[in-house]
């Protein structure tokens, strides 16, 4: 291919950014006007030329603690001097044992086993492997049908793009998992719009597990996975008893049911994971960001007590599952998770995020009848708003949006096509959750 000429007078911006191929970024959009952030404290990050701006999206949904608090920078530094790496094949390091405990005490139920791995995405790709494991080793090899749901965003790696709903994240990228099917959205804005916390409509649309379980056969199918408020998406709660029903219907045909907690999990919804909030015992779930609170990427799977059991036979130096990361519970990212997750504890921060749901709630329905917003959705400590997309031109003004609140506003939020996502971290005050939606309230007016 030949190479671009490019003007000398291009060349020294556009030099410095050209090397960084940014992910899921309109790079060239961004090295024209890049957003580069700095520093970071609290509930605000400092950017490269000084400004102070307020996170209203915890990161990317991750540092629930807030940013760079002390007591997790200090494990972290103290750790780097101690241990930087250990094996985590045939080896182990004393962290790692500590945080699964921790991790598993924190889990409702008998989901007491963890398996570590470095993201969200590596997450859900080992909870499907281990759901087609388990029924190999019980002798049920034929269950091998995945079912995700219509807009479900369950990361990048070809199991969770299977499994994943959004059109975009799939289509280029070939045929993906076979045996994959959906289950419908819950989502539907006529019967929903600017409903706060879960809908009363949509817990029937648990029922179409039923029908893929009668057209694929209950004996093909080894789990579903849905998110228990899809977040990626738009924020779109369950609607009331729509999980129950998933799980009854999963244990009825022996299905696994996993629950993706990577955004839920960690206080989002004022509970340390969604299940908890909703009275439901899931079969695995996953975790991830907020289990560091951002700091070092981990992620990693909660499994009940009978999936791992069922792995634990044969002979005694023989590996159980054939499946692993270089950086599975890596040190750094151990003694991270047990500094967070000593501080969500001290601060209870789950508990404070539950007492600031209704003073959120409040804040972001005020945004109601300003122009363009077609829906506001509300839950925990996240809410999303969708913009009226400009005609022909979908995600236009949504990014406009993103764009005029960190270059005006000194905000920062996420956006998916023209749906703007709130999260901000759990230490948020009244005065901070007032402030987001007041900067918000003049950037939907400044994209009317
Ligand atoms: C529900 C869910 N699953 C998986 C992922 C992927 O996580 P990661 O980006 O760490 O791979 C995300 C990321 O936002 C998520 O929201």
């Amino acid at each position: 291919m030949a190479p671009v000429e490019r003007t000398t007078t291009d060349r020294t911006r556009s030099d410095e950014l050209a090397a960084y191929w940014l992910p899921f970024t309109a790079n060239r959009a961004f090295k024209m006007a890049p957003r580069l952030l700095a520093g970071a404290k609290d509930m605000y990050y400092r950017t490269a030329e000084g400004g102070r701006v307020l996170d209203a999206t915890s990161g990317l949904w991750c540092c629930n603690a807030g940013h760079n608090r002390d007591p997790i920078v200090a494990a972290i530094q103290q750790q780097a001097a101690e241990l930087d790496y250990a094996p985590p094949f045939q080896f182990a390091h004393p962290k790692a044992f500590a945080l699964a405990r921790r991790l598993a005490a924190l889990a409702p139920g008998d989901l007491d086993h963890v398996f570590f791995t470095n993201s969200g995405s590596e997450a859900v790709d080992t909870a499907l492997k281990i759901a087609l494991a388990y029924h190999h080793v019980r002798g049920e090899g034929a269950r091998t049908r995945l079912i995700g749901r219509e807009r479900a965003y369950h990361g990048v790696g070809f199991g969770g793009v299977s499994v994943g709903g959004i059109a975009n994240n799939r289509r280029f990228f070939g045929p993906l998992l076979p045996g994959v099917d959906h289950l419908p959205a819950t989502y539907d804005r006529e019967r929903q719009a600017f409903t706060t916390g879960e809908p009363e409509w949509g817990a029937h649309l648990a029922d179409e597990l039923d029908r893929l379980v009668a057209l694929h056969g209950a004996d093909t199918v080894a789990a579903v996975i849905v998110e228990p408020m899809a977040g990626s998406t738009g924020v779109l709660p369950p609607p009331k008893g729509y999980l129950q029903r998933l799980r009854a219907i999963c244990d009825k045909h022996g299905i696994l049911l996993i629950f993706d907690e990577v955004i839920t999990a960690f206080g989002r919804l004022g509970h340390a994971f969604a299940a908890e909030r909703y009275g439901v015992v899931p079969d695995m779930m996953t975790f991830a960001k907020g289990v560091t609170s951002g700091t070092v990427p981990m992620g990693g799977v909660t499994v009940r007590q009978p999936i791992h059991d069922a792995f634990m036979q044969g002979p005694r130096h023989a590996i159980e599952l054939f499946h692993g990361y270089t950086y599975s519970a890596h040190p750094l990212a151990c003694a991270a998770g047990l500094a967070t997750l000593d501080l969500y504890r001290d601060e209870a921060l789950f508990a404070r995020a539950q007492a600031r749901e209704p003073v959120f709630a409040e804040a972001a329905m005020g945004l109601k009848g300003l122009p363009n917003v077609l829906d506001i959705r509300v839950v925990g400590l996240a809410a999303g708003i969708d913009l009226a997309p400009v005609p022909d031109e979908p995600g236009e003004r949504g990014y406009a949006a993103m764009e005029k609140a960190f270059h005006q506003e000194d905000l920062l939020v996420r956006v998916t096509g023209d749906t703007i996502a709130v999260s901000p971290p759990l230490i948020a005050s009244e005065g901070e959750i007032a402030d987001i939606f007041e900067r918000l309230a003049r950037v939907i007016r400044a994209v009317a």
